[in-house]
């Protein structure tokens, strides 16, 4: 009984043998895909291989959840299972460990277990049977760039060999000079897969040089959720949905540095600087929003304090509903004289809260001042905010900072504040700092204050104060649906009511705009 199915399990082997030789799968990766890999690709994923197959450099630049890693991990598994036994390799890398393994090689991992492909995969590495089969050999390996050291690439004698990058937008320079080393070799493939989430650095020289690169874009409208290309529904499960493209253009705006890259897989263009948090141009626009505070007994008032230390500026904001009134800022060397004038604008404004940024030496001031303003019963609270702190939505945003800064972005981005009263050193300081994605995920970061102090000139401590009596601990202000009456109307074109101020009045929002003067901007 045994030795018949021995004999019959030998002749499936030997036949499957024979076919396998007849069908040159290295040349055809759409084939070995579905007969070898048993697994559905979509068109843009099979175009990927394909150039991998016919270029010796790919560079893909596609945007969020098209299926990037997967198909770096399809094209390791044909790359290796179609080259002779122990003439291939693989190296993979990518920005950080977890992207390393718990991505790419678990997603190798699966389709090698689910096609039962030769040798065994661990987290990171692929061995295969030598041809003798007396033993094992070392095909495939997946390095964090921490790991990379200049002779890595050069213990590599394998005739095939194919370097992955993925989410390569982050991976190191000196590691994408290191394939090189490799890509010179006729037979070698380099697989560069990325989000265009930034404007400079190797990835996006790849993308510009169409000579050394075949580049590959995927962008929403790519995939089959816009399309309508068929695919099994597991796979257009993963993928990318037409809602949640909507709603980014919503929630970020399809002009945002985000939305191109995210939806579009577009490198950030356009004539202003995409990634600054807040734009010139939206904050240029709140300009001319002047909220009728006075009349609104209701509206909270509420000051943002940004403390500077050893003589450095101390900037307090005054907030009155949703726009931004008076600014005061001083410099003293002695921390209690610092208290003593924030007690006495604080009482002045008839502020109901502050907020104090407590890094430093606002941890002391804001103590003071809590005890100060308690002993002269006032009603006015202080909430100390520590902008390096978790935020309250830690998948969007690195910190509070993060949080902050983008609920000022929204505030601007729907007119939903108003920036009038601010001059245009205070209108720089909100505008200049950048934010970057910190990870894959989409983490929100913004630029370090040293950084930004380069480019200003100065500490932003305007901007941070101002935010800050604006971040009401809450998350972000709830994006409004950009295509609404007005959110894209220019000025110019406003019709309506004139207000007591002298420029138009929009139905539904509370406040006028003034006619700019000259017609122009006043900065
Ligand atoms: N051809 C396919 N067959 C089956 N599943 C797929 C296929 N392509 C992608 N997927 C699945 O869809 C999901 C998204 O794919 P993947 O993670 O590769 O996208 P990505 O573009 O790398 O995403 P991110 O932008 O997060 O890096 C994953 O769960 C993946 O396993
Ligand atoms: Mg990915």
């Amino acid at each position: 009984m045994d030795m018949n199915l021995d004999l019959g399990a030998a002749i499936t082997d030997a036949f499957d043998d024979l076919t396998r030789e007849k069908v040159d799968y290295a040349a055809d990766p759409a084939r070995w895909a579905a007969e070898r890999g048993k697994m559905h690709i979509w068109s843009k994923q099979r175009d990927v291989m394909e150039s991998v197959r016919d270029n010796r450099r790919t560079v893909v630049r596609a945007c969020h959840s098209s299926g990037k890693s997967y198909i770096a991990a399809t094209t390791a598994c044909w790359w290796l299972d179609s080259h002779p036994p122990g003439e291939a390799f693989v190296l993979s890398t990518a920005p950080t460990a977890p992207q390393v393994r718990a991505i790419l090689w678990r997603t190798i991992g699966r389709i090698h277990r689910a096609a039962g492909l030769p040798g065994r995969c661990n987290q990171t590495e692929w061995h295969m049977p030598t041809a003798d089969g007396q033993g094992e050999e070392l095909v495939g390996i997946g390095r964090k760039p921490s790991e990379h050291s200049e002779g890595a690439f050069q213990g590599i004698h394998a005739r095939y060999v194919l370097v992955i990058l993925d989410e390569s937008q982050g991976v190191p320079k000196a590691l994408w000079d290191a394939t090189e080393s490799i890509a010179s070799n006729t037979h070698a493939r380099v697989l560069a897969i990325g989000n265009p989430d930034v404007t400079t650095g190797p990835f996006v020289d790849a993308c510009h040089s169409p000579t050394l690169w075949n580049e590959i874009h995927i962008g929403f409208k790519h995939t089959p959720a816009s399309t309508g290309e068929e695919v099994p529904e597991e796979v257009a499960d993963g993928l990318i949905s037409q809602t949640w493209a909507e709603d980014r253009a919503i929630a970020w705006g399809e002009d945002s540095a985000l939305y191109q890259s995210k939806v579009l897989g577009e490198l950030p263009t356009g004539d202003v600087d995409p990634w600054r948090v807040i734009s010139e141009e939206d904050a240029a626009k709140c300009r001319y929003i002047d909220l009728a505070y006075e009349d609104d007994p209701e509206a909270v008032r509420i000051g943002g304090i940004d403390v500077g230390g050893g003589g450095d500026r101390t900037v307090i904001v005054e907030r009155v509903g949703s726009a931004v009134k008076r600014i005061e800022s001083f410099s003293d060397r002695d921390p209690m004289t610092t208290v003593g004038k924030l007690v006495h604008l604080i009482e002045e404004w008839n502020l109901e809260k502050v907020r104090v940024d407590v890094i430093g030496v606002g941890w002391g001031v804001s103590g003071r001042l809590r005890e100060v303003l308690k002993e002269r019963g006032s009603k006015c609270k202080v909430q100390g905010v520590n902008f390096a702190s978790r935020s309250t939505q830690p998948k969007r945003f690195a910190n509070i900072r993060a949080e902050a800064y983008w609920n000022g972005r929204e505030l601007s981005r729907n007119k939903a504040w108003s920036l009038a009263s601010l001059d245009n050193d205070a209108i720089a300081e909100l505008t200049v700092p950048r934010y970057k994605i910190a990870d894959s995920s989409g983490k929100i970061l913004i630029e370090a204050k040293d950084d930004i102090r380069e480019r200003l000139g100065r500490s932003p401590d305007i901007a941070d104060a101002l935010l800050l009596a604006f971040y009401d601990g809450t998350g972000s202000a709830e994006a409004h649906d950009p295509r609404q009456a007005y959110a894209g109307a220019r000025l110019d074109q406003i019709s309506g009511t004139y207000s007591h101020f002298g420029g138009p009045q929009i139905p539904g929002l509370p406040f006028s705009i003034p006619t700019p003067i000259d017609g122009r901007l006043t900065r």
